[in-house]
This record gives C-alpha cells, structure tokens and sequence, in this order.
C-alpha cells in the first residue's frame, strides 16, 4: 500500500488541488493524507477527504499559523476533529528554526492540539524543528503517538520518538545527495518504524528538487528508501503501508 501520509494538496497551494488528487490515485497512489495547518486549511482538507475514499485529513494550527489562535478557532478545531475523515490531529508542532521568539505562545497551542488529540483518541502528524527536547517532552506528557514528519534529527533521537510510539515520516530531503544524517537514520531504522511523504507542494525529491511537489513523487522517496536499506521496492511500500494503515486506522 503506497500511501503519502503527508501532503498540503490545497487551494492555497495548487490552482485545483481536486487534479493533482485525482492524477495521484491514477498513478498508484493507493491513499493520500491530506494536513491542514490553519483553520481555514483544515477545513478544506475535510471536505476533500469527504469527497475521495482514499482521501483522509489531519486538522490542527501549526507552529508558523499562531497568531490567529485564539478560543474560536480551537473550538473549531475541536468540532472538526470529530469529523468522519479525520485521521489525526496536524500538522502541529513547535519551530525553532524560524523563531524563538514566540516559544510560549508556540508551546501553548501545541499543548491545545495535543489535548485535542487526546480527547478523541487520536494520533498526532507532528512539525519539529530545531525543537526536539520540547517536543519529546510535551509527546511524552501526552502520552502522544503518530509520526514525526519530516524527520530531521539524530539517530539517537529517533530511537527515543520510536520508543514513543511514533513512526519517522520520510520524504524528498532523502534523496538530497547531501543529506547524510537522515540517510543514516533511515539505514538504521527498522523498515515499520516509517512512513513516506511528500510534503508537497514542498521538498520535491530528486530530480525534481526546487519543482512543485506532488504526491504522485512518494514513489521516489520509497525508491530512495529501498536502495539505503538494500530491500525491495515492495517491501518498502507494503511496510510502511502496514505501518501507517495501523496508525491511523485507515
Ligand atoms: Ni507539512
């Protein structure tokens, strides 16, 4: 089962993101997961979940889409997570890399999100960057699991994420000739301990870095995979399928 656990196939980032869906499932795609980061793209993450089977929808507020939050919106959130299509709880997360500035704040909503996610028994797709020890913490707090995407960190931290429950969501940065410590993790890792993504529209994979992303290119990333750990091009994706699939109740 090849699946894109993580994809922003929106209209804030494609002209018709109903094209690039549909040309994705045609090309082998067998499911797409669709996160939102705002509200706004929450809700239309739902609505295209609603309108494909093999569509499904994170929801939540993302560490650059704080400074709308306020009780509104999380009660928003809140009705949306109950929604038939929504898998889990994302993108969420803290960003450090960006700004350090607006921790508080960023942790705060985090821990909104995380509650959400809690209250319905969900998993979590979750942003982190250049944040590790206060995501960890907060996961462990909530005794969180999901997946970590685009995992960027060491392999000692992946360890103790996978310890968490959590699968490392990998995507086009692996194939970034340059890209030796995540190249590493995923040689070490245990094939069920991932999950492929595209990220799209962003980090198209080799040969098409700088390009839009699109689901369809997860392919490529299971290629990548395949060729580090020296399995078949199957056996990545029915791992990783299995991996997710039981994750997320798909
Ligand atoms: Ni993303």
């Amino acid at each position: 089962m090849l699946i894109d656990s993580h994809c922003h196939v929106l209209k804030s980032e494609y002209e018709n993101p109903e094209v690039v869906i549909k040309k994705a499932l045609a090309s082998g795609v067998n499911k797409i997961i669709i996160n939102g980061y705002d509200l706004q793209s929450s809700f239309e993450a739902v609505n295209l979940a609603n309108k494909y089977e093999n569509v499904y929808a994170c929801v939540g507020i993302g560490p650059q889409n704080i400074s709308d939050f306020n009780d509104d919106v999380y009660q928003k959130i809140k009705i949306l997570a109950s929604r038939r299509k929504v898998v889990a709880i994302g993108e969420i997360g803290l960003d450090y890399y960006w700004t350090k500035e607006n921790k508080d704040s960023q942790i705060l909503v985090f821990k909104k999100m995380l509650g959400i996610a809690k209250e319905n028994n969900l998993p979590v797709i979750v942003h982190c960057r250049k944040a590790f020890l206060d995501t960890y913490n907060l996961l462990k707090e909530y005794n969180s699991s999901g997946i970590i995407h685009c995992y960027s960190g060491s392999l000692e931290m992946a360890s103790e994420f996978i310890k968490l429950g959590f699968l490392l969501g990998i995507g086009g940065i692996v194939t970034f000739k340059n890209a030796k410590e995540i190249k590493e993790v995923v040689r070490e890792v245990n094939i069920s301990n991932l999950s492929l993504e595209t990220d799209s529209p962003y980090l198209s994979p080799e040969p098409f870095r700088g390009k839009v992303n699109v689901p369809d290119n997860v392919i490529l990333v299971a290629k990548e995979i395949s060729k580090i750990k020296g399995l078949s091009l199957q056996e990545v994706i029915s791992e990783t399928g299995k991996a997710v699939c039981g994750k997320f109740d798909l």
